[in-house]
Order: structure tokens, then C-alpha cells, then sequence
């Protein structure tokens, strides 16, 4: 019997916060823990988080200055310098606004000649701080967390996976024109986010209800990836604008 109690669901008013509930709950693993070691996402979802992080940072609430970071996932064949990338991304959202040390952050490479040895690189170095300590995650409409498309075998670690066509339609707005956006995703694989110790998942909006039931019905199933998370002892999912 699949054991869907084993998330915990928060329901918030907003998106604001939803943001908000998921900053405290980042601020809470900081104090406790300055050395966190954090896991990073991308995406619309997390946007109003990472503002609400910076506005603390601001306010002197909060210090990363002891922290590292690890994020999910970066688009294959896509300079870092980009501004589609997702070291962009986490630069512009989070990184040039707080003290966190530039040797402390992790984004793996997506434009490497050998991708395998990077994958397995970004898990060893996960490991050698000790894992991560919290992993923040969104979910894709297709049920995806970091770049695992559905059908993705729960055992992988870090790997390279090819999107799917709703992942790159859903991701166009990002980019001109479809043709565009990267078919393929260097990703944490399940294994990796199954390893942390805490997991926050952020899910927002309507576009998103389909996945929401999926989860919420506790069916366990490699064709619904974030359905992984059913097997993880400290999930929290906070969400909005879905039933
Ligand atoms: C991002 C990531 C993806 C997104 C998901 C939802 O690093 O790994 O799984 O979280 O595609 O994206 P948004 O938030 O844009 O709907």
C-alpha cells in the first residue's frame, strides 16, 4: 500500500506564500546549521523563494556565508554564460545577492566534452560534503523532478537525460522559438534527490494540477517520477493555485 501520508502538505493562500513558507523553512535549516549543504532549483515556481531569501539576506536574518549548494540540473551544450542557462539563472535569482562563497557553489556543466565523467563527478562531490542537507524541488507538468522524465529508473544518479516535448514546450517561454531549447538536460537523477536528507517541493498553479493528483493519489511509478518522493521520509510539499 503506498503510504501517501509519508508527504507533508501545506496549502498556502498564495504564491507569495507559498514562497514564504518555503523560505522558512530554509531559514530554520540555516540557523540550525550555517555549513547547510542546500539543493538548488530553477523554474517560474522557485523565483518569489529566492527573492524572499535575498529580502532576509538583506535584512540580516540570514547568512550564507557557510553554506554550499548543489543544483538539479543544467541544459546540455549551453555555456554557463548564457542567459538561458541555469547558472544564469541562479546568479540573476539568488547568488549575486548574498554572501554565499563562489567556491561553494555547484551547477553542473553542461557544456563539457565528457558529460558521464562530469555526472559522476557532481554525485562524488555531493557526497564528499556529506550530502545535501535540504534539496528544494518544483515539478514539471509531466511529473518530472530535476530534468528525470517520466520512465527514468529511480536507481540513476546524475545523469543525461533527453526532455520530453512537453518539458521543451513548457520551457519555450524562456527561449525565441521551440527549435530553440536544448534537447537534452545534465540532472541530479532520482537516486541523488532521494539521498537528501530533506526534500521541500514547491507546486504552483493550475498548469500543475494533473501532476498534483498524481502525486497526492500515492501511486508509486518510474512513469510518474516525482512519485519517487512517496519513499522519502521528510518531504514537504507547499503548494498553490492547485486543488
Ligand atoms: C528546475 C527543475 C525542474 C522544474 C520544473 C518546474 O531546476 O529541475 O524540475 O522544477 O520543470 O518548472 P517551473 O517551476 O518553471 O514550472
Amino acid at each position: 500500500m503506498p503510504d501517501k501520508l509519508n508527504l507533508k502538505w501545506i496549502k498556502a493562500a498564495s504564491y507569495e506564500e507559498m514562497s514564504k513558507i518555503a523560505a522558512d523553512l530554509f531559514m530554520e535549516q540555516l540557523h540550525e546549521k550555517p555549513e547547510s549543504v542546500l539543493g538548488m532549483a530553477t523554474g517560474g515556481t522557485p523565483e518569489g523563494f529566492y527573492k524572499e531569501m535575498v529580502a532576509r539576506y538583506n535584512a540580516g536574518e540570514i547568512s550564507f556565508v557557510h553554506t554550499k549548494s548543489f543544483n538539479l540540473d543544467e541544459y546540455v551544450g549551453v555555456d554557463p554564460k548564457n542567459v538561458t542557462s541555469y547558472h544564469y539563472y541562479m546568479d540573476q535569482n539568488l547568488f549575486n545577492h548574498i554572501d554565499i562563497k563562489r567556491e561553494n557553489i555547484h551547477v553542473p556543466v553542461g557544456n563539457t566534452d565528457d558529460l558521464a565523467t562530469t555526472a559522476l563527478e557532481y554525485d562524488a562531490a555531493i557526497a564528499a560534503v556529506g550530502g545535501i542537507d535540504m534539496q528544494l524541488l518544483g515539478i514539471g507538468v509531466n511529473g518530472h523532478i530535476g530534468f528525470n522524465e517520466p520512465g527514468t529508473p529511480f536507481s540513476l544518479g546524475t545523469n543525461v537525460v533527453e526532455l520530453t516535448e512537453s518539458t521543451r514546450e513548457a520551457n519555450k517561454i524562456y527561449f525565441d522559438k521551440l527549435e530553440d531549447v536544448p534537447t537534452h538536460a545534465i540532472t541530479m537523477g532520482i537516486d541523488t534527490i532521494m539521498k537528501s536528507k530533506k526534500i521541500v517541493l514547491l507546486i504552483s498553479g493550475a498548469s500543475k494540477q494533473e501532476a498534483m493528483n498524481r502525486l497526492r493519489s500515492g501511486e508509486i511509478t518510474e512513469d510518474f517520477p516525482a512519485s519517487a518522493l512517496h519513499n522519502h521520509g521528510d518531504v514537504t510539499v507547499i503548494y498553490t493555485g492547485v486543488k
